[in-house]
């Protein structure tokens, strides 16, 4: 064996379903060797003593650097948001190219291209569509994907960025021609709406209030509908931040049709309830987000969802605003009513921490399970796997050095992002990253973020698993307007 760059020695890596004793050898940025008690000549040996040797988390949910339509910004560029994703053992995200009404999606994604260069860890992107024009869906998508973005985000809800029913279909009759994964923030428009103009003509309008403007129902009906659009179109789907139990249980029947539909959830509907928005003053909008945080019996639910596999994925959705800024949750001033509060929190450093914390370290699921739910599931879903999310041999070398047992009290210092606060500030959590390496390079260590940029592009080529069924109700496929035998 030629001389390896690196060896990591000593940890108990996980692998699989296994936890094992491993150490393992490193060169040009690919994991080359697995084994116990390696001997093997090395430029340089991490000692892993005591601690966990995960595969980098991929985030396949978050917003950076995106347009929000209005004055208010979101406050993170690549430089800050890749920071976060470090110091939180993250190494791949995938974000959103995000073409605002009008725009040419084409230009969106080359200009997001440019300034995706600044990250630090790797990179793919979502294609938001929010104006689906015959130009865009005809005539872009086809390229943009074939270039490697291959999967497409749609709205349900949110004036101007939403699509209506007939809009949604022209997309995912494109996502199937093109052989791109749909992922979808389902909430029904319409009853929000109806909801949110009779709480503010009742004088609801206080942060606490937003919960009731989007009841989980609105939710339930929006999973419902765009699972029986997948299924006429033949579409496989990504249901995004699944927030309780009512839209989970409408996953599980469609899964248990044998459709190809998945569904992540995020931390904060795990960890935050809509009571948590009643605090003094403003403080609730901090804890704004879409869908809201519900009921502590709806996170019981989703533990359950979550081992059963019915959810799948851990993702951030980290979508940061500012609170104390004019650009920010303050946008509209500090009394402002919940309808025109930015939605969205930070989350990318917190993911795995938060998520090891109440998930291992309280007894709800395994290591195994906690590595496939931040890491291999997503890498898995989104084309990345297995040069993300394993650390098997020929993956790249992305590794968090993880100390289950530290306990750590979560500030918002230590989340390297962009904002002004994080929804869990004086939390403690048990399992902390120590380290974390990108393709066999340090970029983070003990609370530091060592390196600038270094982030590479992950294009995504054609892969199985998000290939069609080729099943229709009835023997019509309306996407190639073919019979079928
Ligand atoms: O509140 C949220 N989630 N904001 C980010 C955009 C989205 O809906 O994913
Ligand atoms: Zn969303
Ligand atoms: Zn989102």
């Amino acid at each position: 064996m030629s001389e390896l760059d690196l060896l990591v020695k000593g940890g108990e890596a996980v692998i699989g379903q296994d936890v094992v004793k491993a150490d393992i050898g490193i060169k040009d940025g690919i994991v080359t060797v697995v084994g116990a008690g390696l001997e093997a000549s090395t430029r340089e040996t991490v000692d892993a003593s005591g601690l966990l040797v995960l595969p980098g988390g991929v985030d396949s949910h978050v917003h950076i650097d995106q347009p929000s339509g209005s004055a208010a910004e979101m406050c993170d560029t690549f430089d800050t948001a890749s920071a976060s994703a470090a110091a939180g053992g993250t190494t791949s995200v995938i974000c959103f190219a995000w073409q605002s009404p009008g725009e040419s999606l084409a230009a969106v994604a080359a200009d997001y291209a440019e300034r995706a260069r600044a990250s630090r860890v790797d990179y793919a992107f979502h294609l938001t569509i929010t104006d689906p024009t015959e130009e865009v869906v005809e005539k872009e998508l086809p390229a943009l994907v074939a270039a490697g973005n291959r999967s497409i985000k749609i709205f349900m809800t949110y004036k101007g960025v939403g699509l209506e029913d007939r809009e949604i279909l022209r997309v995912l009759d494109a996502a199937r021609r093109n052989k791109a994964l749909v992922c979808v923030h389902a909430e029904n428009n319409a009853l929000i709406d109806y909801m949110t103009e009779k709480l503010l003509e009742a004088g609801l309008s206080a942060p606490k209030y937003f919960p009731w403007s989007k009841p989980s129902v609105a939710e339930r009906e929006a999973v419902q509908r765009i699972i029986a659009f997948g299924e006429a179109l033949d579409v496989p789907l990504e249901i995004f931040h699944v927030s309780g139990a009512g839209p989970a249980a409408e996953i599980e029947r469609a899964q248990a049709r044998g459709l190809k539909v998945w569904a992540e959830t995020c931390p904060h509907y795990l960890t935050i309830v809509a009571d948590d928005l009643d605090k003094p003053g403003f403080e609730g909008a901090k804890l704004i987000f879409g869908p809201p945080a519900r009921t502590s019996a709806d996170q019981e639910a989703l533990w359950d969802y979550i081992r059963r596999g019915v959810i799948s994925i851990i993702s951030s959705d980290h979508s940061p605003s500012r609170y104390d800024d004019p650009k920010g949750k303050k946008v509209a001033g500090d009394t402002a009513p919940f309808s025109v509060i930015p939605n969205g929190v930070p989350g990318l450093a917190a993911r795995m921490p938060v998520l090891f914390s109440e998930g291992v370290s309280k007894g709800r699921i395994s290591i195994s399970k906690f590595v496939d739910l931040v890491s291999t599931a997503p890498a898995k879903l989104f084309g990345l796997y297995p040069r993300k999310g394993t650390l098997a041999v020929g993956s790249d070398a992305d590794f968090v050095l993880w100390d289950p047992r530290m306990k750590v009290t979560l500030t918002n210092a230590m989340m390297h992002h962009g904002s002004d606060y994080t929804p869990w500030e004086g939390v403690e959590v048990t399992g902390y990253p120590v380290a974390t390496y990108l393709r066999g390079r340090e970029i983070f260590r003990a609370g530091e973020i060592l390196v600038e940029g270094g982030g590479e592009h992950l294009a995504r080529p054609e892969y199985p698993m998000i290939e069609p069924r080729e099943e229709f109700p009835t023997p019509f496929n309306p996407v190639e307007r073919t019979v079928v035998s």
